[in-house]
Order: C-alpha cells, then sequence, then structure tokens
C-alpha cells in the first residue's frame, strides 16, 4: 500500500526513510566505472549475438550510435572504444561534453553532422577505435542517418526519459538553454514538444531496424517514454505495456541470457587502505585468475582487467569493477585474502552492484528476461541477502527502488572485509558462491537455458558440497495436447 513513489516521499519528508538507490544501499558506489564495464559487456555481447561477431572479436570496423554524456550515459563513448568499435554519442548540454572531453573519455568533438559522420568513416575503415560526441540532438542525428543512407551497427539511446517531461529529454527543435527557459516558462507546452519529438524519435528508429539495425532499450525507460507519448505501436499487444515493447531491453536480450544466466556480474573491490599500488597489485593478481580461452566472457573480462590501470577508470576511492562467475568471483576473493594475509597488500572490502545475477528484483530490468511469470515477486533479492548474513558477510543491505524507481525493484547487497583470516576464507567460499548460485538457481527454475547449463555443471563441480534442483522440462506437444483436449 505505501510502496510508491508518493508515500515514499512523504516518508522521506517525515525523516522516517531515504532512498536506498542501488551500489550506495549497500555502500558500494564506486562512481561511473561501474557504467563503463557494464557498457563495454553490453556492446561486445549486442556484436556477438546481433552481428555475429565470434567470441575472440571485438566490435573493430563497427558502428553504435546513441545519446547523452551525463552522469551514467557518459559511460558510452568510453565503453565503445574500449570494445573497439566507433561510436557517436549526441548531447544537447555542452558543459556535459567538455567534462567527458576533458576526462578523455570522449575523444572528437562537432556540431557539423558530415563531419560526424566521416570521421566515423574514416575509423571503421581503418578498424581503429574511435568516440565522437555530436553536440546536438539525437533525433537531428537519426534524422541526418536515415536520409543519407548511413549503416548503423548498434543503437540505443540514454537520455534521461525517466523523467521526459521534467527536462530529462531534451525535444527536438530546441536549445539545451531554450529547453531549460520553455520547462520554467510554459510546461505544457513544453510537453507538447517532448511528445512530438519522441514520436519523430521513435519513426526513425524503426526506420533504422528496417534497414537492418539492432536498437535496445538501455535501462532508461524510453520505451516507455515513447508509450506515453501516444505511439500505442510500441506496446507488444498494441493496447499497454502489461506484454511489454516490440523492441528489446538490454538485459532481456543481452544481459540475461548472456551474462547474468552464466553467473557473471558486476563483482567490484576497493583497496582499504587507499593506495594506488594496492590496487595495481590486485588488478593483477585478479586478472592471473581468468583463463581468457574459456569463453568469450572470460575473455572480454580480461581485457577488461589488463587495461583497466591505462583506461584511468578510478574516480575517488581506489576500486575496482569485474564481471566475474560464481567460481571466478571465489578465486579471486581468496587470492585476495591471501595477499593480505601474507601483507602483500592492505584490507580489501569486497561487494557488487546489485545490477547483478541475485541482487535485485526488478521485472523491467535484471529479472526482465524471467519469463515464467515469477518476475512479479522479490524473493530472490531477500532469499539473497537472508543467506549471505547467515554466512558471515560483514555487512549486508535489503532496499527499495534503485535505478527503476520506488516500488518497482527490491535489492540486495553485500559488503565483505578481507582481513587475510581462515575465517574469511571460509566465509568466501560459502558466502560468494551463494550470492551467485542463488540467482543462476532461480533463472534455470524459470527454465533459462544458460542458466540450466550453469546449475547442472555446479551440481557436478560441487558433488557432496552444494545442490541445485534441476527443472523437469516438460514436452510443450504433449502439455499443448493435454490443453486443447480439456478446452475442447
Ligand atoms: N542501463 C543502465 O544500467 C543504466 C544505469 C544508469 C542510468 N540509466 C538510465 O539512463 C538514463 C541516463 O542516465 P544519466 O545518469 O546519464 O542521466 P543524465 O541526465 O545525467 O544524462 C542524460 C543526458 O542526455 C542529454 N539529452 C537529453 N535529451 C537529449 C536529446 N534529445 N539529444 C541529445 N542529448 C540529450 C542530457 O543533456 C543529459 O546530459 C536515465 O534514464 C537513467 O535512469 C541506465
Amino acid at each position: 500500500m505505501f510502496d510508491n513513489q508518493r508515500d515514499w516521499e512523504i516518508a522521506e519528508e517525515m525523516g522516517v526513510a531515504n532512498y536506498g538507490q542501488m551500489t550506495a544501499g549497500g555502500w558500494m558506489y564506486i562512481g561511473p566505472q561501474g557504467i563503463v564495464h557494464g557498457t563495454f559487456n553490453t556492446l561486445l555481447n549486442a556484436g556477438r549475438l546481433k552481428l555475429g561477431i565470434s567470441h575472440d572479436e571485438d566490435l573493430k570496423g563497427r558502428l553504435f550510435v546513441s545519446s547523452g554524456l551525463g552522469g551514467m550515459s557518459g559511460a558510452q563513448a568510453k565503453a565503445v572504444e574500449i570494445a573497439g568499435g566507433v561510436g557517436i554519442i549526441a548531447e544537447v548540454d555542452y558543459s556535459r561534453i567538455k567534462t567527458r572531453y576533458d576526462q578523455g573519455w570522449v575523444k572528437r568533438v562537432s556540431s557539423d553532422l558530415s563531419e560526424v559522420v566521416s570521421i566515423a568513416h574514416e575509423y571503421m575503415n581503418k578498424k581503429e577505435p574511435m568516440s565522437i560526441a555530436y553536440h546536438g540532438n539525437v533525433v537531428d542525428l537519426l534524422e541526418y542517418i536515415v536520409e543519407n543512407n548511413i549503416h548503423v551497427d548498434l543503437l540505443s539511446d540514454q537520455t534521461s526519459c525517466h523523467a521526459a517531461y521534467d527536462g530529462g529529454y531534451c525535444p527536438q527543435g530546441l536549445s539545451f538553454e531554450e529547453r531549460t527557459r520553455l520547462l520554467a516558462a510554459d510546461r505544457d507546452k513544453f510537453t507538447q514538444l517532448v511528445n512530438k519529438s519522441l514520436r519523430h524519435h521513435f519513426e526513425l528508429i524503426k526506420t533504422l531496424v528496417e534497414r537492418g539495425t539492432y536498437f535496445f532499450d538501455y535501462g532508461n525507460s524510453f520505451m516507455k517514454a515513447v508509450f506515453d507519448a501516444g505511439v500505442k505501436e510500441i506496446a507488444k499487444n498494441g493496447v499497454d505495456e502489461r506484454d511489454g515493447f516490440i523492441f528489446p531491453s538490454y538485459v532481456e536480450d543481452i544481459m540475461g541470457p548472456m551474462l547474468f544466466d552464466y553467473g557473471y556480474g558486476p563483482f567490484r573491490w576497493v583497496c582499504l587502505s587507499g593506495k594506488h599500488e594496492d590496487l595495481i597489485k590486485t588488478d593483477q593478481a585478479a586478472m592471473e585468475c581468468i583463463d581468457p580461452n574459456r569463453r568469450g566472457q572470460d575473455r572480454d573480462n580480461y581485457i577488461w582487467i589488463r587495461d583497466a590501470e591505462k583506461n584511468k577508470l578510478v574516480v575517488g576511492t581506489q576500486a575496482r569493477i569485474l564481471y566475474q562467475d560464481a567460481e571466478g568471483r571465489v578465486r579471486i576473493a581468496l587470492k585476495f585474502n591471501d595477499m593480505v594475509r601474507k601483507g602483500e597488500i592492505g584490507p580489501v572490502m569486497l561487494g557488487r552492484d546489485h545490477h547483478d545475477v541475485s541482487g535485485t528484483d526488478s521485472p523491467f530490468r535484471e529479472t526482465a528476461n524471467i519469463k515464467d511469470g515469477s518476475n512479479v515477486m522479490a524473493d530472490m533479492a531477500t532469499h539473497c541477502f537472508a543467506g549471505n548474513a547467515a554466512r558471515g558477510m560483514s555487512l549486508v543491505a535489503l532496499h527499495n527502488g534503485g535505478g527503476v524507481g520506488i516500488g518497482k525493484a527490491i535489492n540486495g547487497g553485500f559488503g565483505l572485509v578481507l582481513d587475510g583470516t581462515k575465517k574469511t576464507d571460509e566465509i568466501i567460499k560459502s558466502a560468494m558462491l551463494w550470492d551467485v548460485m542463488c540467482g543462476v538457481a532461480r533463472r534455470s527454475w524459470a527454465r533459462n537455458e544458460n542458466s540450466i547449463t550453469t546449475a547442472i555443471e555446479f551440481n557436478k563441480n560441487y558433488d557432496g558440497l552444494g545442490h541445485i534442483t534441476i527443472p523437469y522440462l516438460a514436452n510443450q506437444d504433449l502439455i499443448d495436447e493435454a490443453v486443447d483436449k480439456a478446452y475442447e
């Protein structure tokens, strides 16, 4: 009853609630580094799934187009470069472009569309990475791309569509400054312009998809905003959002099946000594724990950690993110604890983003690819939290909100301080496995193919130590026949 944005705001005003968000709720926020890694993984796996790129290749010669160089969206330009591709990212606010340019996260800036496209083509032909900020509206960029028949491999959007009418989405035809003035002066007019722009934006995406581009929603409520702007056609059932939208979300199509179902997720650590040399030592040790030839995902993670120092990803705390599966996380954690024990590094705090295999129940994001109907429940995050507490994690968190808003997600997080003791070794072995495999089990019970194979492999490797019940896969023809008979 009180699990909604409005009641939460009242509770906050009364001083009885605060917003947990995601990583912040588990004391594991490490700045934009996490989103760079997540975007890097999403782009590479989109390439594997949709462009036929093999597991040992990157995005060289491929074009990614998107929008937004803000807080989180600012990761896109850097991520596509690390993935070896060429990216054009539209941004209306020049101050956002300047921040990313000064930081070295975007290489070229232009407000001339023909120049933007010619730089992109130059680097695609050379098969070298490049990131270009287009200073202008993403709808103008897409219009130019459609009119000039330019091929785009991967397309997304990361304007703040979760708050489209509050200034998160700048309508076509207005500069950033005009948008700010109109928002203050005439909200109705602003809303009308946002709706018109979103409708046109959708038409342009549709044309590009018809021409072979792969478009995905990147967790910014873009498709919901288009629907709210009056485009019923974007809903699968043409009426409401109950059956989802015609374009996939990144978790549904990419992250879910390619990463979460295997147990890969955003494992991270913080060097509590605050010393940069400790971070470099942990990077090196983590790299030695990864076999890059096992799967494409391992290769991506190996490259990520190998180049992490060169890519200057640390903002503030000496922290690192590295996507790993359950066994990888355990191996790395035990290695770090041993290094602490030997006095090679100071203590380390382990944790993760909640945007992970098990940590979050969120039917429009983390659990979007769970299709057995159970994604409307919040059991997984709660099990994960309770199991982690029982197994001795140093810190556990369970909270509402995060990414998609109050009432739409439950997040469970943890922190574990590596102090070099044998007791901590035992906590790692039991709690880290639980933290990941609890989500793999849930995904496998929902019949997600890659989770079933991961669960079977777990049962083999941990025979006598742990066991996941494997779902019984009924014969679909038999079910159809029985249902037909019953309703004849
Ligand atoms: N996929 C994920 O895991 C993930 C993670 C974090 C955030 N998000 C979502 O992504 C969105 C962006 O997050 P953020 O933190 O970067 O927000 P932000 O507001 O800091 O950045 C969005 C940027 O888009 C620009 N913009 C708006 N309309 C534009 C237009 N028409 N053309 C060009 N540029 C335009 C804005 O000027 C702004 O700089 C949010 O909706 C957020 O909820 C997704």
